[in-house]
């Protein structure tokens, strides 16, 4: 594996064997110090992120390697002296082994990727797809069940501008009997390129606004906020809060082990007495973060 841009790139037996290695590395993360030696990682974030730059930044440090990069493209002269993203692109290449990124337009990884002769990985691009926010989602219910065929997994909120849910739901396709539901508003379902790609894979799933139901069958409940920095008008944003809303009742008749994961950060769709259940593991998956960044980069440098 050279690059990350789609996590369709990766096979199961390549995702499994990244979990493995990122479990591996969060038992014994000291064994690992100084397999990044004088690496150089840089890490362009035209977008907002906290989780994803900061977790990649700390799995560079904790594996001895060093970091170059912005976290605003304010201060950068894409941002502000008409570069284009090939051209940043080709001058990083120049400074650095590796390049992360984030970008708010759909397929910018992609573009990077053709004019970039160090490896990409990408952080999130727009609506489209954020592969290593996957693997740590897989790692992370891998972590809770032991396996991820033959479960029932629900995705909620706002699957349309999520990139999130897109991600994961492809990644699913590489695994057996899973079933997914989508709950979601009908402005804000699913788009039909993930569903065609989950059908054709043979998995079952179906969509509802039943938000209960879905957290009475399911194993896993992945919530995502409205993505209302994606929506031209924020207003409109505003009348999808609060829809479908997570709490302490609703749980009631939830499965004794479910565990509800979110990529966060969250709004208002996990209330936060949910927090001190068993149910919440969101904060942890956060935190898995971090090492499945170290063994994705370990994996790409091939150390
Ligand atoms: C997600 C993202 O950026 O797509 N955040 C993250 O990386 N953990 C989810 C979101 O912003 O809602």
């Amino acid at each position: 594996m050279k690059n990350l841009t789609q996590i369709s790139q990766l096979n199961r037996f390549q995702i499994e064997s990244l979990i493995e290695l990122a479990l591996k590395i969060k038992k014994e993360p000291e064994k690992y110090s100084n397999k990044l030696q004088r690496k150089i990682i840089a890490l362009l974030f035209f977008e907002a992120s906290t989780r994803t730059r900061l977790s990649f930044e700390a799995a560079v440090n904790r594996l001895g390697g060093k970091t170059i990069g912005f976290s605003q493209p304010g201060s950068s002269s894409y941002g502000k002296k008409g570069e284009s993203l090939t051209d940043t692109i080709r001058v990083v290449n120049q400074y650095s082994d590796l390049i992360v990124m984030r970008h708010p337009k759909s397929g910018a990884a992609k573009l990077a990727k053709k004019v970039s002769k160090v490896p990409i990985i990408n952080g999130g691009d727009g609506a489209n797809e954020h592969p290593t926010q996957t693997l740590l989602d897989l790692m992370t219910i891998y972590q809770i069940r032991k396996k991820i065929d033959n479960l029932k997994i629900a995705m909620v909120g706002d699957l349309k501008f999520g990139r999130t849910v897109r991600s994961l739901s492809k990644a699913l396709t590489n695994f057996q009997n899973v079933e997914i539901t989508y709950v979601s508003c009908k402005d804000l379902a699913m788009k039909d390129d993930i569903k065609e790609a989950v059908k054709k894979a043979g998995l079952k799933f179906k969509q509802t606004q039943d938000l209960k139901q879905a957290f009475q069958k399911a194993d896993i409940v992945y919530m995502t906020r409205i993505q209302s920095d994606r929506f031209k008008d924020k207003k409109k944003a505003r009348k999808y809060q609060g829809q479908f809303v997570v709490d302490n009742l609703l749980l009631k008749n939830a499965k004794k082990d479910l565990k509800i994961l979110h990529p966060l950060p969250r709004n208002d769709e996990i209330a936060q007495e949910v927090d001190d259940t068993a149910y919440a593991f969101y904060f942890e998956q956060a935190g898995n973060g971090m090492y499945m960044r170290m063994a994705l980069l370990l994996k790409i440098f091939d150390l």
